[in-house]
């Protein structure tokens, strides 16, 4: 009894756990889903080796979901400065600050890009089934031509730019902050340099992040895309020195509510969601007006 087991569940579904085959030691266990991560640790009733299958109350189902593209009339369509945000949600929440705070802020800049000067082309994606292993992305990237891809001088990401218990993440491109992650692809240390100009600009503090892949940048970095991109923190804690530099609560989640059903309009800081659009504007202005790019 008490052996320590990993539980596979239906990919991105919360609910209870029925038990098929096996016991588990707690009559009712609550599956979260973490992440795109799909299983938990549970104590087993049975001796470690013993198979459980479980079953939760949410039945998986098949749908169609969408890519949303849009594009500037302005600039080379050689040189595309491309940003986005996944448009879906998880389905127990509204999915406000997950990802409302991004594709919001993402339709905000596209209205506003008409009137740039542009040299280069912005282009502007919404992503579906992110929540479901990055499909859309993964779709789009997998669908480009060696001349498309080619076309493609970087991504940017947007995606939960708003927690209410707020860090300015900033994706580490080059590993210079030692989060341990991977570098991106040559060029995204540019990229995580202008953005990072921003918040210096304003005096913000800003910090770097694991560019893990663990959105829709990662089919770009994987194809060799340079990439960059913000985050104001998920389900990660806050630590003191951390709320020494930005504010909020030290030992609470950066979004408590983070793939959860209070994910709602309550769910954002407005300041950390107005500066990381204007973060974002900067960033797509200072690339779609540059005469060099980076990975070109
Ligand atoms: N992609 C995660 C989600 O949508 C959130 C996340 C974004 C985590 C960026 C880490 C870095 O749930
Ligand atoms: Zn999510
Ligand atoms: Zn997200
Ligand atoms: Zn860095």
């Amino acid at each position: 009894a008490g052996a320590a087991a990993v539980i596979l569940f239906n990919e991105g579904q919360p609910g209870r756990a029925e038990v098929l085959t096996g016991t588990l030691g707690a009559p009712d266990v609550t599956i979260p889903v973490i992440g795109t991560s799909h299983a938990i640790g549970v104590d087993l009733a049975d001796p470690a080796g013993t198979t459980v299958r479980v079953r939760t109350d949410t039945t998986s189902d098949t749908r169609t979901t969408w890519n949303v593209l849009a594009e500037t009339k302005k600039g080379s369509r050689d040189d595309i400065v491309m940003s986005g945000a996944h448009l879906d949600s998880v389905p127990v929440g509204a999915g406000i600050n997950d990802n409302g705070s991004g594709s919001a802020a993402l339709l905000e800049l596209a209205l506003k890009s008409n009137k740039l000067k542009l040299k280069n082309k912005l282009r502007f994606a919404w992503w579906g089934a992110e929540e479901n292993n990055l499909l859309g992305s993964t779709h789009y990237v997998g669908a480009l031509s060696e001349a498309e891809s080619a076309r493609i001088a970087m991504y940017l990401n947007y995606d939960m730019i708003g927690s209410p218990n707020h860090v300015y993440f900033i994706y580490d491109g080059d590993d210079s902050d030692a989060t341990g992650a991977p570098a991106g692809p040559e060029g995204s240390a540019q990229i995580e340099k202008v953005l990072e100009k921003y918040f210096d600009r304003r005096g913000l503090p800003h910090k770097g992040t694991d560019f893990d892949g663990r959105s829709d940048y990662g089919p770009f970095i994987a194809t060799g895309i340079p990439s960059g991109g913000l985050f104001t923190g998920a389900e990660g804690i806050k630590t003191a020195e951390e709320a020494a530099l930005f504010g909020g609560t030290a030992g609470q989640a950066y979004d408590p509510c983070y793939h959860a059903p209070c994910d709602g309009t309550a769910n954002i800081n407005p300041t950390a969601l107005k500066h990381n659009l204007a973060a974002m504007a900067f960033t797509a202005y200072t690339f779609g007006s540059a005469a060099e790019l980076p990975g070109t």
